[in-house]
């Protein structure tokens, strides 16, 4: 066995404390970030200090960030390296070194400190990067045939606006014997372990770029994959950072990993990964819900209990897991010390949910199985999500495993009619009475609109015709919340600003701006499509009224003051 993960982990932040290096801890998995609703990466707790929003407290800091990424959930545990949480190793400069460092010691770090062999290596460059390429070939010495020009797949952005930029990636070579060329996609033979993100541009809502203030860097190592190319196992599961883990699963369900077929050993990582998952988004918060990162958690923890059905256990089984994921995990995650009888606690109330919704569901479900043809309607997937607590994915899972599908545009249709019809149950509210908005208990919306006539915000609450709505369609005449604008609202004699919401399927035109108490209600027509409450959409003010607004508004007070200067005083009047 090679370096231990926690060995490998405080190798690399070492390296950068004694390179000037501030270590500072994990940030939580529930980012600040509207656009995102985990932290996905190392860099995002960062993106404020990258867009040049917030004063970097140093110029170079290095962290071992705890991530989820849900994008690839279907991989998880088929490949030897997708996972839901993994951490992330990173060292960033903030406008202070760039490329020639950011790549001399991401390669001093990976053959020397780690001892990867030189050969064993392969590098990719984005392909207009000539000065990255020039850099590992003349300055580090790479033969031009290990330096691969990529595409788009070497330009790095954490979401569809925000900072980005091109990156550098160091792959290990699993079979530096085999012939023929050297295909990075191959990830048979070539897993990459550490990318350089070279981040100096933004890209805006309509996908321009335009430098940033300063060219900055942002990388990425992931623990996982080092720990499984470092201690030579077959795949990051069997890595002494997961293992642990399986061997826990292991008692419990009395299956054996080393002698399962791949169907159990699959189950068996699953497991696994969602357990890490779920322990630290308990730990950082999270409960279990129908909504947001509450239902990521539910999805991914049913999952769990189903797998652990299957290899059947049918007695609450994910405390004692959650055990062992603490224990492995404390040392580098003290939080999570505190932490621990709050996640028991809420992973054992949502056992007993889903075990009790369970037992009654899967009659229903197997009779749903068996007399769907090739589809189960969208009326029986959603009576399974809404009435026995089954997350879609799962019955998704469930019907492939029989060669099924699932009709998503009937759940969807059934979703929309018994939210319109929960909400006309318990609304009386009316939200045309400005004051009512304030019994919705919504946060103060926050105000960017001094410095930025954009913001990507959420949507926090809608109304229409008076009642709160959590979906408005074209041509309806609605209000909106939103946790954060750039829209000034009428105050002082000035009237509010006009401009856009956009959203991923739908646009609202904004025509007056009111507040109520510290919320800003934007009043306006949806133009085209759909929005509904928690989206994450793009508020821009149209610049030319704000300044047709602010002009109207400066005019009036300078004729106020002028005409103050020009009245004569009554006492000089009288004067003789
Ligand atoms: N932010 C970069 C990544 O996640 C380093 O790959």
């Amino acid at each position: 066995m090679g370096l231990s993960g926690a060995e490998i982990r405080s190798r690399f932040l070492d390296f950068f404390r004694q390179r000037g290096h501030k270590v500072l801890p994990s940030a939580s998995l529930v980012p600040s970030d509207p656009t995102v609703l985990l932290t996905i990466a190392g860099m995002l707790p960062f993106k404020p200090i990258f867009l040049g929003q917030e004063i970097a407290p140093y110029p170079r800091v290095t962290t071992a960030q705890k991530c989820v990424r849900t994008n690839d959930i279907e991989n998880v545990g088929k490949t030897a390296r997708h996972h839901t949480f993994f951490e992330m190793l990173g060292n960033f400069s903030f406008g202070d070194y760039f490329k020639v460092e950011a790549i001399s010691w991401g390669w001093e770090l990976v053959t020397e400190v780690f001892q990867l062999p030189p050969d064993r290596l392969v590098v990719s460059v984005f392909y207009e990067d000539e000065e990255a390429w020039q850099i590992w070939h003349d300055r580090i010495g790479i033969p031009a045939a290990r330096i691969q020009r990529m595409g788009e797949d070497n330009f790095w952005a954490s979401g569809a606006t925000g900072p980005c930029g091109p990156c550098s990636e160091i792959y290990y070579d699993f079979a530096p014997d085999r012939s023929g060329e050297i295909n990075l996609e191959d990830d048979s033979r070539f897993l990459e372990v550490y990318n350089l993100v070279f981040m100096e541009l933004n890209r805006d809502s309509e996908g321009k770029l335009t430098p940033l203030a300063k060219q900055n860097i942002d990388t990425g190592m992931g623990l996982e994959r080092m720990a499984q190319v470092l201690q030579g196992v077959p795949n990051n599961y069997e890595t002494d950072l997961v293992f642990p883990i399986i061997q826990t699963i292991e008692v419990i369900t009395g299956a054996s990993y080393h002698k399962s077929n791949e169907k159990i050993k699959t189950n068996l990582k699953v497991m696994a990964d969602h357990m890490r998952a779920v322990v630290h988004m308990i730990g950082d918060g999270i409960t279990a819900s129908n909504v947001g990162r509450g239902y990521i958690l539910r999805r991914l923890l049913r999952r769990v209990i189903r797998y652990g059905r299957l290899l059947g256990v049918n007695t609450p089984f994910t405390t004692t897991i959650a055990d062992r994921v603490i224990a492995l995990a404390v040392d580098a995650y003290p939080e999570l010390q505190n932490q621990q009888e709050v996640i028991k606690q809420e992973l054992q109330r949502e056992e007993e949910r889903f075990c009790q919704t369970l037992e009654r569901g899967e009659k229903l479900l197997v009779e749903v199985l068996n007399r769907s043809k090739k589809q189960i309607s969208g009326n029986d997937a959603f009576t399974l999500y809404d009435t026995y607590g089954f997350p879609l994915e799962l019955t998704e899972e469930i019907a492939a495993e029989q060669g099924l599908t699932i009709d998503r545009e009937g759940f969807d249709r059934a979703m929309t009619e018994q939210q319109n019809r929960s909400k006309e149950a318990h609304t009386e509210i009316d939200l045309l009475a400005g004051s009512a908005w304030q019994e919705l208990s919504l946060p103060s919306t926050q105000f960017v609109g001094y410095d930025s006539l954009f913001s990507v915000s959420r949507v926090l609450a809608l109304g229409k015709e008076g009642k709160p709505v959590q979906t408005v369609q074209q041509n309806d005449r609605v209000q909106v919340v939103l946790d954060q604008t750039p829209f000034y609202a009428e105050s002082g004699g000035q009237v509010g600003d006009k401009g856009e919401i956009t959203g991923a399927a739908g646009k609202i035109t904004i025509d007056d701006v009111q507040k109520s108490g510290d919320l800003f209600i934007h009043f306006g027509t949806v133009t085209e499509g759909t929005i509904n409450e928690k989206d994450v959409i793009e508020a821009k003010v149209l610049y030319s009224d704000r300044r047709r607004i602010q002009a109207h508004h400066s005019a009036t007070h300078l004729l106020q003051a002028a005409l103050k200067k020009l009245s004569i005083p009554k006492s000089v009047k009288q004067a003789p």
